[in-house]
């Protein structure tokens, strides 16, 4: 528009239609955040968790939250066969090639953790690494997980969660609701051990430490636990 030799330029802002930006959140969930989840859990720190835990896991494997597969390559001789369950199959596409190098059967089912698509009683072990954070009820989850295992069965378990120290909960508390916003709903603040205690898990071992990077974001809880008797 020319106002008296002067030439103004508007800028138009419009917000972008409620189906404009759920395609474009579709776009982030299905080709953006995958690769980024990916990459994030593909750390070398989080790679020394996996190698800490995993290789002892053997029998019929339940892995909840398997996302892109990253314990795969961890799995040892002992297991027989493998049922990866995620609610993201472009998650779960990721790990192709890593489902190709395994000596054992890989079935993936896409699912909740709250409701395992699974007969009471099929598994030996349950894994779980840095999923709980994720879940929307984990204690439902972890209800289910019991329902699923074997008699003598055992839940083997990373996972990051509400730290001993005040001061590092209390941004754990204020950094959570934004960062559940980007980071797939996950929480920071969750108290993994007394999730296990209210689910009637008992705790055969356990490490706790902060693994490197801001304390909030990486205390962690590393063991395995059976159903108490
Ligand atoms: C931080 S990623 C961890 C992925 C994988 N366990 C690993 O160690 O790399 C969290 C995972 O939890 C999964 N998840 C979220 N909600 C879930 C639910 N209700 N049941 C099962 N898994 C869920 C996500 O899809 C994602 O794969």
């Amino acid at each position: 528009m020319a106002t008296a030799g002067r030439t103004i330029h508007r800028l138009r802002t419009t917000r972008p239609t409620k189906s404009a930006e759920s395609a474009a959140m579709g776009f982030y969930a299905r080709h953006v955040l995958p690769r980024l989840i990916d990459l994030a859990m593909g750390s070398r720190p989080l790679a020394r968790e996996r190698a800490a835990l995993i290789p002892a896991v053997s029998g019929r494997v339940l892995e909840i939250g398997a996302g892109s597969g990253l314990n795969l390559p961890f799995y040892g001789a002992r297991v027989t066969r493998l049922s990866a369950l995620d609610p993201s199959l472009p998650l779960w596409r990721l790990a192709r090639s890593r489902a190709a190098g395994v000596a054992f059967p890989v079935e993936f089912a896409a699912g909740s953790a709250e409701h395992l698509p699974f007969e009471a009683g099929a598994f030996d072990a349950v894994v779980t690494t840095w999923t709980l954070c994720s879940i929307p009820d984990p204690g439902l989850a972890l209800a289910e997980v019991a329902r699923v295992l074997a008699p003598g069965g055992q839940l083997f378990f990373v996972e990051h969660g509400r730290a001993p120290d005040q001061r590092v909960r209390a941004w754990q508390d204020r950094l959570t609701p934004l960062w559940r916003r980007v980071a797939a709903g996950c929480h920071l603040n969750r108290p993994i051990e007394e999730l296990l205690g209210w689910a009637g898990f008992r705790i055969a071992s356990i490490e706790r430490d902060y693994l490197p990077g801001p304390r909030p974001f990486t205390y962690r809880v590393r063991g395995v636990a059976g159903i108490r008797a």
